[in-house]
């Protein structure tokens, strides 16, 4: 092939997107499960946004600064220096080097999270760094606003959820299981009161896009949703 038809290919092949299959919905509606098994079945890469969030109340919390400090907390986000590392026991977090990986699963650091992502000014600080996740041969993206907002074009587009009730109780046993002592109503209520926050919220609400596959999981096994969300997938052609 003649040098300028292959630049010329290379330079396509750049300009082509990786695809994307975006999954929204609250907490303990079983995304992040579901999306580490997607992405090792289907062998793509996995964005848990909801990560850096945590990662920037974190961050944000250690170096001292106010969470009402808007322009402080988006500067913390843009030079967030965290690395994901895959391995066999899942993905390794660390923030400046630091292993954060159990540190940012607390209830502690989800409020942080949740109030952080509140601030539009680290919404969009948090956009290109989310973007860059997106490469071949694909990826799943796990989130509140994947599909809304982060990748409006994506192909497969799902919202999950699950009633706050189930999903108290899954969080609940989670919980249990690691050891921790928690109160089933404080777990629902606290749940309420984070999903009203994230759907009121002025910036990237969270609501399904308009053209997301809702799965309602409270009735569903992982399971069962996996193969939903894999037969989605296949009709789309994209697999
Ligand atoms: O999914 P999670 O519990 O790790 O998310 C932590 C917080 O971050 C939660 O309050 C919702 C928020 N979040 C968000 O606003 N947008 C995302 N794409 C992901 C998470």
């Amino acid at each position: 092939m003649p040098v300028l038809l292959l630049a010329l290919k290379v330079e396509m092949l750049d300009m082509t997107e990786a695809t994307v299959i975006t999954v929204d919905g609250p907490s303990g509606a079983g995304k992040g499960t579901v999306c580490a098994i997607l992405a090792d079945t289907l062998k793509w890469h996995l964005l848990d946004s909801g990560a850096l969030y945590r990662i920037t109340g974190l961050a944000s919390e250690r170096k001292g600064i106010d969470l009402d400090d808007e322009a402080g907390v988006a500067d913390v986000a843009a030079n967030l220096d965290v690395r994901f590392k895959p391995g066999n026991e899942g993905v390794t977090v660390l923030l400046e080097g630091d292993d954060v990986t159990t540190t940012i699963r607390t209830e502690e650091v989800g409020s942080l999270a949740s109030q952080v992502a509140a601030l539009p000014a680290v919404r969009a600080a948090l956009l290109q760094r989310q973007r860059d996740f997106r490469q071949a041969p694909g990826l799943v993206a796990d989130g509140r606003d994947m599909g809304t907002v982060v990748f409006t074009d994506a192909p497969v587009k799902i919202f999950l959820t699950a009633s706050a009730e189930e999903r108290g109780r899954r969080r609940y046993e989670q919980l249990r299981q690691k050891g921790f002592d928690a109160s089933l109503p404080a777990l629902i209520e606290d749940i309420r009161t984070r999903d009203e926050r994230d759907s009121n919220r002025s910036v990237a609400p969270l609501r399904p896009a308009s053209d997301a596959k809702v799965i309602d999981s409270t009735t569903l096994s992982i399971d069962e949703v996996r193969d939903e969300i894999l037969s989605i997938i296949r009709n789309a052609g994209l697999i």
